[in-house]
């Protein structure tokens, strides 16, 4: 996997990553310019942009949950991400779509709200596993101190930073984003990007665990423990995988093929069951139960919801 592209700074200074590593876009940087125009988000890089396609569209409605300044320029940016899936009508293919946009909405609220309690009960550390096209380090308030780290695939990075520096974007925290591969190694660049481990951090794997094996998925979630103080938080979406009728509905239809062939299971088990002997204390929540109190409706049959853990006292790792 290639580091993302050489950045050039406004001062025209070329910077290259060190490890996959870029300090990105802290308060009252002049922020990056990107040497060339971005390459379109390929792969499964491509699914962010699927994501940030219903953020936009959520964006644009009057009645609206959030606000996502920049979804509808990532959208602008770049060519449809699945090419080969064909106009959704009014069929099996739109009512599927209805069902995702819905689930989308949802999960980021659900996301941003989770996010805003982790920090205003302490976490000052705050990690997007599989951040994609995520803007939550710009229209998030954060406390002041707030550190933010950002990690996905390199070519997400490449096409994302491009497209916020054009629009001049700023966060509101102090934002780094590591540009590493999860199956593989990646504690070690994050520690190195200036993660501090003895912090209580909040987590999150916002529509990635899906995309990984059952072994890749375990693995970064032990990773994640390994690397939590006392008191962190962790938060991510769990399906009952096999059993969800909207994406099993997804996986046998054949427009959605290109899609559903990148989902690999995710962790796959009960997930409380999992993280509990584990040293998480957990939680979890139906989506149906958090659309309802955000006054929306899902549509069709959809099982599953959220899951939110935090780091027991005991197996926190602690300062040195
Ligand atoms: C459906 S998108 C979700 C992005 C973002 N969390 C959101 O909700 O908008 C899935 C993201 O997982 C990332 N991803 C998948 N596999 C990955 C891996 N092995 N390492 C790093 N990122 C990965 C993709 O690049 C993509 O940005």
């Amino acid at each position: 996997m290639g580091l993302p592209a050489h950045f050039e700074s406004a001062s025209g200074a070329v910077h290259r990553c060190r490890n996959g590593v870029v300090d990105a876009l802290r308060p009252g940087c002049q922020g990056w310019v990107m040497s060339q125009d971005p390459a379109a988000v390929e792969g499964v890089g491509a699914t962010a942009l699927g994501a940030a396609m219903m953020r936009a569209q959520e964006s644009s409605r009057s009645d609206r949950l959030f606000d996502d300044p920049y979804a509808a320029s990532f959208v602008a940016a770049a060519p449809p991400p699945f090419e080969d899936v064909p106009d959704a009508g009014d069929g099996e293919l739109a009512a599927l779509e209805a069902a995702f946009r819905a689930a989308m909405v949802v999960r980021t609220c659900f996301f941003d709200e989770y996010l805003v309690s982790a920090v205003s009960s302490g976490c000052r550390q705050v990690v997007l596993l599989a951040a994609g096209l995520d803007t939550r380090a710009f229209r998030l308030a954060w406390p002041q101190g707030t550190r933010l780290f950002e990690l996905d695939l390199p070519e997400v990075f490449t096409f994302k930073e491009a497209v916020l520096s054009r629009h001049g974007a700023d966060p509101g925290c102090e934002r780094t984003i590591v540009a590493v591969d999860l199956r593989h190694e990646w504690p070690s660049t994050l520690r190195e990007a200036g993660f501090d481990p003895t912090v209580p951090t909040a987590w999150t794997a916002e529509g990635l665990l899906a995309y990984l094996t059952h072994e890749e998925a375990a693995r970064l979630l032990t990773d994640v423990g390994e690397l939590s103080a006392a008191g962190s938080q962790l938060a991510f979406e769990q399906s009952s995988f096999a059993s969800d009728s909207v994406l099993d509905d997804a996986r046998n239809l054949q427009a959605m093929e290109q899609v559903s062939s990148m989902w690999k299971g995710g962790l796959n088990a009960d997930a409380a069951a999992w993280l509990e002997p584990r040293g998480w204390e957990v939680h979890a929540l139906e989506r149906s139960e958090v659309a309802a109190k955000l006054g929306r409706h899902m549509p069709g049959e959809s099982a599953g919801g959220f899951l939110t853990a935090t780091r027991d006292a005991s197996s926190g790792r602690t300062a040195p």
